[in-house]
Parts: C-alpha cells; sequence; structure tokens
C-alpha cells in the first residue's frame, strides 16, 4: 500500500512548517535564554521540542505508508523578537497558520479519500486546539503585564507547578 502522491506532497510541505516552528520557538527560547528570563526559555525550549515531535510524527507516517519524504527548504527564523508579548503574538499568528494547514491537510485526505490520513490527523486537531490556547494565554498575561517581564516569569512559574501537580493527580 503506498501513500497517494498529492497527499505525500503535502505533508512534506507540512513536515517543513514542524521544522520551521522548531526553529522559531528555538530561537525565541535562546533570546530569553540571554535576556535572564529562564522561564520563558524552557517553555519555548518545551514548544521547539514538540514541534520536532510533530514532524518526526509526519516522517513515521510517510514511512508506515511507504511514502517519499522530501523536505523543503525552510525559511529563516524571524529573530528579532523584542519583547514578550512580540514573541507571544508571533507564536499565536504561526499556530493559527499551522491550523489552517492541518485543516486543509484534513480536507484534502478526505477528497483523494485517505481516510488513514484523516484519522491520523486528528490527534493534531486536539494538539492545534491546546497550543492556540496556550499562546492566547500567554498573549493575553504578557499584555496585562506590559513592562513588567518578571509578572510573567512568575504566571510561568504558576503554570508549571499546577501543569505538574495536574500530571502527579493524573498517576
Ligand atoms: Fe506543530
Ligand atoms: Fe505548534
Amino acid at each position: 500500500m503506498q501513500i497517494n502522491s498529492t497527499v505525500n506532497q503535502a505533508i512534506n510541505k507540512q513536515i517543513g512548517m514542524e521544522f520551521s516552528a522548531y526553529l522559531q520557538y528555538l530561537t525565541i527560547s535562546t533570546h530569553f535564554d540571554v535576556e535572564g528570563l529562564s522561564e520563558l526559555a524552557s517553555f519555548f525550549k518545551a514548544q521547539a521540542e514538540d514541534e520536532r515531535d510533530h514532524a518526526e510524527r509526519f516522517i513515521n507516517h510517510v514511512v508506515a505508508f511507504n511514502g517519499k519524504l522530501e523536505i523543503p527548504t525552510i525559511n529563516a527564523p524571524t529573530s528579532n523578537v523584542k519583547s514578550i508579548e512580540e514573541a507571544a503574538k508571533l507564536s499565536l499568528d504561526w499556530e493559527m497558520k499551522v491550523t489552517d494547514a492541518i485543516n486543509s491537510l484534513l480536507k484534502l485526505s478526505a477528497k483523494e479519500e485517505d481516510h488513514i490520513t484523516e484519522n491520523f490527523l486528528s490527534w493534531f486537531l486536539d494538539e492545534q486546539l491546546e497550543e492556540l490556547s496556550t499562546m492566547n494565554k500567554l498573549l493575553k498575561v504578557a499584555r496585562r503585564a506590559g513592562e513588567n517581564e518578571l509578572a510573567v516569569e512568575e504566571f510561568m512559574v504558576r503554570q508549571r507547578n499546577q501543569n505538574s501537580n495536574n500530571a502527579n493527580s493524573d498517576t
């Protein structure tokens, strides 16, 4: 069984988007690290790693489906992020773009009657909703904090503790 070639091409394009997100979040993380905002740095580092994981999930799908991996040219990430608000806005805009791309990919696989890919993509829909909501929250907090960058750092610490408490109570 082999993947439909139009779907394969669209997935290759998506892999490029995921790697591009990886580089963008890594760049933002490094910027905050240099600025001494270590909570934001590790938050964006974790986001970057999620994006690499997304790319790998798509690559595994290509392999499972006897497709062909062709990673497209990846544009350089934006390196002049000046504030937390700017970083959050950039990330939210990016996640909206990715969500549109996943939606188009779903439409394409349905049209090509590739239901295996359609089913595979449902995980990404949940993931996108989560990422959109995370970035939206960060943007709101950054706007409220204004010049007070340390308030955002404190918010990130509280979020991290909350997440680890939730993770502990799940087990
Ligand atoms: Fe992603
Ligand atoms: Fe993402």
